[in-house]
């Protein structure tokens, strides 16, 4: 008998079944020959939340959530972080390797070609009321640009494909800006394709009254370090959305709409903002202890920290919090900070989250950054699927290459009624 086999009893029936293991995994599949009876449907695994389940192979990242490890396509994020930028990054995720000098000069070219969006997409945004929830403002923005290019549909034209790419990575800064500044009423600052992509992005949401925008080259680096550090995270539940759609054959402007709609959640990249209104809502160092209190009763969940996959220190948020005294030598210091690094000190101490081996995640120390370069709380779930936006297409494209894909459909343990008949409403009483 091979080793790479799992050997299993059914005790119901006394039959035996040997299945393949490959990859640490069994397919779920190779348990439907497990049967009571020829009608019996087969053996299915109950998997709410996908705890256990993979859904996909993938190439693109690779986390080691007990060690605390995060690599895109095999380079740790922390070299990456120290030296990429983030459009070389995104070239990394989708192609799989780091781009040479010329096909970085190529990609770059792509990629600031396509900032502008078509003037119409303005009204779009135009018609939201004037205290319209920014990521709203991009959700929808994005669905409606499908409609703007009804070549998107054309998912295995490769060239195709790739434009939409382009557009999409290209424009989701120019969408999140123009959200922002419709909010406040100031007119719509457009892309300098002069800048880079991150130095662009501040031009567009911070440009005033000066003829040439000059981002500050500290807030441009920290900006990449963010970008770079969102861009991609393996099968979370914004992906996992992305792939689900994708799977229908739905247009990639639609499909990352919902997987923005999913990052929404304040479990996911809606985190960010409700840690800063935590952190607002403590007040003071000399609160903490109280707070944490109520964390460990059950009232609510300490925000930014826990993880599903990182049962140690999240690797992101060790380089935030470097980043974070980076730019508030410019911005200066946030006292917000003090109350973060308190909570996070009474946090990795305490047995209630040492045994539940919850740690700081990516979104503790992102939102006080994104405070102290002058973004408004809501604007920080949007400043995450700005940069996530490449890692969603990268495993899009990962999807519609795999042979092993079909249209996402999980299966159901019925618990329901079964066939009765119609009760007219004059016959029906009160439960
Ligand atoms: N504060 C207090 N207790 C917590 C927290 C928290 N932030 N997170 C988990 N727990 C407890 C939870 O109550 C449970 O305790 P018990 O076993 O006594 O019932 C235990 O830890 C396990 O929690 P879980 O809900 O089973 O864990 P999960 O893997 O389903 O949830 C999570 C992961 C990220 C949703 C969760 O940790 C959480 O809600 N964190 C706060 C929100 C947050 O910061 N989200 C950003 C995640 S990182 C960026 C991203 O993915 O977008």
């Amino acid at each position: 008998m091979s080793q790479d086999t799992l050997t299993i009893t059914d005790n119901r029936t006394g039959k035996q079944y040997e299945l393949p293991i490959q990859d640490g995994t069994i397919k779920a599949m190779d348990l439907r020959q497990i049967k009571l009876s020829d009608d019996d449907f087969g053996l299915m695994t109950y998997d709410p939340a996908f705890m256990n389940t993979a859904s996909c192979k993938s190439r693109i990242t690779f986390i080691d959530g007990d060690k605390g490890i995060l690599e895109y396509r095999g380079y740790p994020i922390d070299q990456l972080a120290e030296k990429s930028t983030y459009l070389e990054v995104a070239y990394l995720l989708l192609y799989g390797e780091l781009p040479t000098s010329s096909q970085l000069a190529e990609w770059t070219k792509n990629i600031t070609y396509h900032t502008f969006i078509n003037e119409n997409i303005k009204k779009v945004i135009d018609g939201f009321h004037y205290n319209a929830h920014p990521m709203g403002m991009f959700e929808a923005t994005l669905g409606a640009l499908s409609t703007f290019y009804p070549d998107a549909k054309d998912i295995f034209n490769i060239e195709s494909r790739w434009k939409q790419i382009y557009r999409l990575i290209a424009k989701v800064p120019t969408i999140a800006a123009f959200a922002f500044r419709h909010r406040l009423g100031m007119r719509y600052s457009y892309p300098d394709n002069d800048l880079s992509y991150e130095g662009n992005f501040l031009n567009m949401m911070f440009k005033t009254t000066e003829l040439t925008y000059k981002p500050n080259p500290v807030l441009e680096r920290a900006l990449t370090v963010l970008y770079i550090l969102h861009a991609d995270h393996e099968q979370n539940c914004s992906t996992n959305a992305m792939r689900s759609i994708g799977s229908a054959h739905t247009d990639p402007f639609s499909s990352l709409a919902g997987a923005a709609a999913a990052l929404y959640g304040p479990l996911h990249g809606g985190a960010n903002e409700m840690v800063l209104r935590m952190l607002k809502e403590i007040g003071s160092v000399a609160k903490v202890p109280d707070y944490i209190k109520r964390v460990k009763a059950g009232e609510f969940r300490l925000m930014g920290f826990g993880h599903r996959v990182y049962k140690n220190y999240d690797p992101r948020a060790r380089i935030i919090k470097q980043v974070a005294y980076e730019v508030f030598e410019v911005t200066g210091k946030d006292p917000l900070l003090d109350i973060a690094l308190e909570l996070e000190r009474i946090a990795l101490e305490d047995e209630y989250f040492v045994k539940r081996k919850l740690y700081p995640n990516v979104d503790f120390y992102s939102g006080i950054i994104y405070q102290a370069m002058r973004f408004p709380v809501d604007m920080f779930p949007v400043m995450f699927a700005i940069p996530r936006t490449s890692g969603w297409l990268a495993q899009w494209m990962e999807l519609l290459d795999d042979p092993d894909q079909k249209i996402a459909r999980p299966r159901q343990i019925y618990l329901g009624h079964r066939t009765r008949d119609y009760v007219p409403i004059d016959q029906r009483k009160d439960n």
